[in-house]
């Protein structure tokens, strides 16, 4: 940590309830031009986590396993005293063009925040931060408690056929998906990335329970720019769903997603719009 350290709570950058480190520069980077925000949410303050991710600066000097991992970005699985934890590290790559250029990390943490309080499962957040150089993100860290048992859908349908092959998991899956959507495009926000990887779901075979992650570009649309959208997270859930899912669940899904027993002539043009929506783009 730098030297000096301003401990600011529950200030107009906060949300009551976190505490945020604004911390000086700490190589030679001129300190006027970077800055670093890292914010440890107030649960997790007196357990071992907050020692183990006590700073944007400790996080990166963390190692683990990867379980996913691109160009600019990679997430680890690491444990803490009894609990585990999902590190998602996202780095500046080379050329000043490629730059992060909005505070994603910040984004992804709000947006899960927000699931929460619209009583949407969604994994926990433990920490989260960014650095900024020149008013440019440079690197940034994402740390979620592991949602104990679960695996996302895309996973679970490659290595657990069984289990998704079970009419009875499916279709407490598939209505639990359909209302996390109608949820979320109630209160007109999209998640934009909506992909069967970043849905998790317990391998409990009699009770599965579904959560959220990894939604760092979604956000409310107005009225006239939402159905779009909407159509969008709806065919990109679809995406997987038509190789995995027969023709009824996908159409279960639907009616559980619009609350109608049966097709309305709106409901069909939608289905329409959602099947063509990545037609030629996949
Ligand atoms: N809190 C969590 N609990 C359980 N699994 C997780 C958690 N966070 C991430 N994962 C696993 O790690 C994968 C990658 O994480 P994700 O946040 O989606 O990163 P990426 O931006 O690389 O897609 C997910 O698809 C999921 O399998
Ligand atoms: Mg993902």
């Amino acid at each position: 940590m730098g030297s000096e350290q301003d401990v600011a709570q529950g200030t107009q950058e906060n949300r009551p309830g976190l505490l945020t480190i604004w911390q000086p520069a700490q190589d030679n980077e001129p300190d006027m031009f970077k800055k670093l925000r890292w914010k440890i949410l107030t649960p997790w303050l007196d357990s071992p986590a907050a020692e183990l991710f006590c700073s944007l600066e400790k996080v990166f000097s963390l190692s683990g396993t990867p379980v996913a991992k691109d160009k600019k970005s990679v997430v680890f699985k690491i444990s803490a005293g009894t609990n585990t934890f999902y590190v998602k590290r996202y780095h500046r790559t080379k050329g000043k063009h490629v730059w992060l250029r909005f505070s994603r990390m910040n984004k992804e943490a709000e947006n899960q925040l927000l699931f929460k309080q619209l009583k949407i499962p969604a994994a926990e957040i433990v920490a989260y931060g960014e650095e900024h150089i020149f008013n440019k993100i440079a690197r940034g860290a994402l740390i979620t408690l592991a949602v104990e048992n679960a695996v996302d859908l895309a996973t679970t349908a490659q290595e657990n056929p069984r289990l998704m092959q079970n009419r009875r998991w499916a279709r407490q899956v598939i209505k639990q998906v359909a209302r996390i959507a109608r949820t979320l495009h109630d209160y007109r926000f999209c998640h934009n990335d909506l992909k069967w990887r970043n849905i998790l779901v317990t391998q409990d075979e009699e009770n599965p329970q579904v959560y959220l992650i990894d939604c760092p570009v979604g956000q409310r649309w107005p009225a006239f720019l939402l159905p779009r959208r909407i159509i969008k997270d709806l065919a990109c859930l679809d995406k997987v769903a038509k190789y995995q899912l027969s023709r009824t669940q996908r159409l279960f899904f639907f009616k559980e997603y619009t609350q109608r027993k049966r097709l309305i002539a709106a409901d069909k043009t939608m289905i329409r719009e959602i099947l063509l929506f990545f037609q030629g783009r996949e």
